[in-house]
């Protein structure tokens, strides 16, 4: 990660060597914050960030969800964020939210602590890496089932969350693939360790359902409205791994990812190697975030 020059912290703009919080912090300890990641990309009329005002929305249900008191309005969030990318200077990066349980007391109830936020940015390129993005990515069937709304809430992007997702993607790499696929306790596809699924047979798109377990990614939205826009009929229906590994073609979405292709899961080649609707479907979601597409205008946030 390349430093730039400011975060926004509690706030207010500081210096990147300056954003630190104290070792006893409460969220640190116990996961109990709650975080977003958003892009922004360049576009012929600059820099423009994808989703904003959704990524908010999801950061602030996520706080409801844990009771969290969040001491910014979703006006100010979304304003700190285009004022950080501007301050910055940046025509493409991420950018990451997180909202959390301070510094005070150290039993479990973080109710007892303020909660502070932060914002950073920073120049970050395509998470499951150019060659991935144009051949596809190996994955493997994780051992690690997907959390279930009965454990904790899927719907809050919640950082104790990334403990489960950080040790099926651990042990994909460890075992030499590029990203894990989670299975619900039930033993359908949910998601990847950070992104959402599609499996595309007989010219049909299916992705898992809301109540399986998944984030509900902004990314999976778009791409949904996009392919239906196209004329693919897209179901969201639930599917099992053997009907992962007979899908004709196999891509994630997500911010960090974009569009990626699976080339591969567990040692079997996805339907012919080739995957003509996923690379359109990556064609046009990447011209709709780089403000190519008119009717997709609306998703963009310009930095001015
Ligand atoms: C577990 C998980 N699933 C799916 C996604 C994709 O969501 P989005 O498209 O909103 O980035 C993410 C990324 O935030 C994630 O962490």
């Amino acid at each position: 990660m390349k430093p730039t020059k400011t975060i926004w912290f509690d706030g207010r703009f500081v210096p990147w060597e300056d954003a630190k919080i104290h070792v006893l912090t409460h969220a640190l300890h116990y996961g109990y914050a709650i975080f977003e990641g958003i892009r922004c990309n360049a576009t012929p009329d600059g820099p423009a960030i994808f989703g904003l005002p959704q990524h908010v929305d999801r950061l602030i249900s996520g706080s409801k969800i844990y009771r969290m008191r969040l001491p910014y309005t979703r006006d100010q969030l979304i304003k700190a964020c285009v004022d950080l990318v501007k301050e910055n200077g940046l025509k493409e990066c991420y950018i990451r939210p997180i909202v959390f349980s301070s510094y005070g007391e150290l039993g479990v109830n973080p109710l007892k602590n303020e909660t502070k936020g932060a914002i950073a940015c920073w120049e970050w390129g395509a998470y499951l890496g150019d060659e991935g993005m144009d051949k596809g990515i190996r994955c493997t069937i994780s051992s690690w089932a997907r959390i279930d709304g009965r454990i904790l809430p899927p719907q809050a992007k919640c950082s104790a969350n990334y403990a489960n997702s950080a040790l099926a993607k651990m042990d994909a790499i460890a075992a030499g693939f590029d990203e894990a696929i989670l299975l619900t306790l039930s033993g359908n596809v949910a998601e990847g360790s950070g992104e959402n699924i599609f499996r595309v047979k007989n010219g049909v798109l299916y992705t898992p359902t809301m109540d399986s377990g998944i984030l509900g990614g902004i990314t999976r939205a778009s791409v949904m409205q996009i392919a239906r826009d196209d004329g693919i009929q897209v179901r969201e229906e639930n599917f099992t791994r053997d009907q992962l590994f007979d899908s004709d073609e196999l891509f994630f979405t997500g911010t960090a990812t974009n569009v990626a292709p699976i080339r591969e899961v567990d040692s079997r080649t996805i339907g012919n190697g080739t995957y003509p609707i996923t690379k359109k479907i990556q064609g046009l979601y990447m011209d709709a975030i780089r403000g190519k597409i008119e009717k997709y205008k609306p998703w963009l946030t310009y930095v001015r």
